[in-house]
């Protein structure tokens, strides 16, 4: 049997592809940083060089930004074409001091490989390289057509892959899509993700004075940005967790009865949750668990807040400026545009007199739900069966994976999610990890969903 010859091939060459992740993962493609743009080029570099001495057509697209890698095997007519996304590109490391390795320098601790990028995405995209890989080599061809498409401006939420994938529909043309850039449910329980939320991305600055002043001598008299910036970010949530930008939650789909149901099956414990982030409770949107609140409910977060005397100890000083970066995780139907209008229109109206507050708009995009009855998912459900000894669960994510929007919209095939992290592997935090053995298992699930969905008529 063919597969069983492709198994063997995945047994033999652990070490070897353990190696040539290292060395993908040791090139610091952080693509939000300029210092970096030489190194996210050579990691582009390396994926195309990979995919060709595998013997596919592979190139480097330039464009605008950082550069895109495509590659195709098409000798299998007749049968269905396969298209793998993944990103080269990784978060910045800062802060660098809580690290206990170095970022770019992947060690082994505990069966994890630490390093920026081992899960998100370079070990988790690698491991479809390798399958692919192992099918040249071992057998002599695919036993489907496959297409690779891998970006280096994920991270960033670039606008070249958007461009790129609107102008070349025929080239991408597939029947399935999959990608490798979520987490499995918990270790020992992979998972298919039919649900990512969407992400609409802002940046407030509020202006006073000409100037900063003291804080004595003008305070009372002069509003205060920081002042200011404090009561429009109060304004955004109630006491209830709702989220109270007019209009923000009128398209939100209620959740179904089937659907909570079946998230109060997945064993978790909020407890255990709790207790694993070390906060006194767990907090949110009043009348939905945990899991409905990080997987299905609209949520309002600051992710950076500045402005006045940020220097040790204590000065009087009146700031002239404020600032903060927010953003909103969607849910389907809520678009990321509307979002933003809502949000300016209601910045306006709650910003308080004698301060100017700007709205900036950073990247944006659409919540995915996919559906879970079809032959594809099924497929990949009996191939992550064979990868990980276990049949997957379902559930979806809070994350955003902006190219699942796109595919959808300009190719309409539906994404299989198939995770290979877990929760807890840092990713964009110091420490990141990739467990080896679900590096394995995700490089022989990725082999038996080519074989899979040799069997499915698109
Ligand atoms: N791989 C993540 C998406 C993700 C996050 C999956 C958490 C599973 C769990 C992806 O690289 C990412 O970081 N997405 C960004 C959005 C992007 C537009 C910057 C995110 O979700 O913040
Ligand atoms: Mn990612
Ligand atoms: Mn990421």
């Amino acid at each position: 049997m063919t597969i069983e010859r492709v198994d063997a091939y995945l047994d033999a060459h652990r070490g070897a592809f353990e190696e040539q992740l290292k060395a993908l993962i040791r090139i610091p493609s952080v693509s939000a940083q300029p210092a970096h743009d030489a190194d996210t080029h050579r990691a582009a570099e390396f994926v195309r060089d990979d995919l060709k001495a595998m013997g596919l057509a592979a190139e480097l697209i330039e464009t605008r930004g950082h550069p895109l890698v495509y590659a195709e095997w098409l000798d299998a007519p007749g049968l269905p074409t396969l298209l793998v996304y993944g990103h080269y590109d990784v978060q910045p490391p800062e802060p660098l001091e809580p690290w206990l390795s170095p970022p770019f320098e992947p060690t082994v601790r505990d069966g994890n490989l630490f390093a920026r990028g081992a899960t998100d995405d370079k070990g988790q995209m690698f491991t479809h390289l390798k399958a692919a890989q192992a099918w040249l080599e071992a057998v002599g061809g695919l036993p489907i057509n496959v297409k690779f498409l891998i970006e280096g401006e994920e991270e960033v939420g670039g606008a070249s892959l958007s461009a790129f994938v609107a102008a070349n529909t025929a080239k991408l043309a597939c029947d399935f899509a999959v990608i490798s850039d979520t987490s499995q449910f918990a270790p020992g329980i992979p998972a298919i993700t039919y649900g990512l939320k969407g992400l609409a991305y802002f940046e407030v600055i509020v202006r006073g004075a000409r100037t900063d002043l003291h804080s004595g001598t003008f305070g009372g008299a002069v509003a205060n940005p920081g002042n200011a910036l404090a009561a429009i970010l109060a304004s955004l949530k109630g006491p209830d967790g709702r989220i109270l930008v007019p209009g923000f939650h009128d398209p939100v789909r209620p959740l179904e009865p089937w659907e909570r149901a079946e998230f109060a099956k997945l064993p978790f414990s909020e407890e255990e949750f709790r207790e694993s982030l070390g906060v006194p409770s767990l907090e949110g949107e009043a009348g939905y668990t945990t899991l409905e609140r990080r997987w299905a409910r609209p949520t309002c977060d600051v992710n950076g807040i500045y402005g006045g005397y940020q220097g040790p100890g204590p000065k009087t000083v009146l700031p002239c400026l404020a600032g903060a970066k927010l953003s909103f995780r969607l849910v389907p139907d809520q678009d990321p545009a509307t979002v933003a209008k809502q949000f300016r229109a209601h910045v306006a109206a709650v910003c308080p007199p004698g301060v100017t507050a700007e709205v900036i708009e950073h990247h944006g995009a659409p919540a995915v739900v996919v559906a879970v009855d079809t032959p594809g998912v099924r497929a990949a459900a009996r191939a992550i069966e064979a990868g990980f000894g276990k049949a997957p669960v379902f559930m979806r994510e809070g994350g955003s994976i902006p190219v699942v929007g796109l595919l959808k919209d300009h190719l309409g095939v539906d994404t299989l999610l198939l995770g290979w992290g877990q929760n807890d592997d840092n990713l964009h935090g110091p420490n990141e990890k990739f467990s080896l053995a679900d590096f394995h298992r995700g490089i022989k699930a990725s082999a038996h969903l080519l074989d899979e969905l040799a069997r499915v008529s698109p």
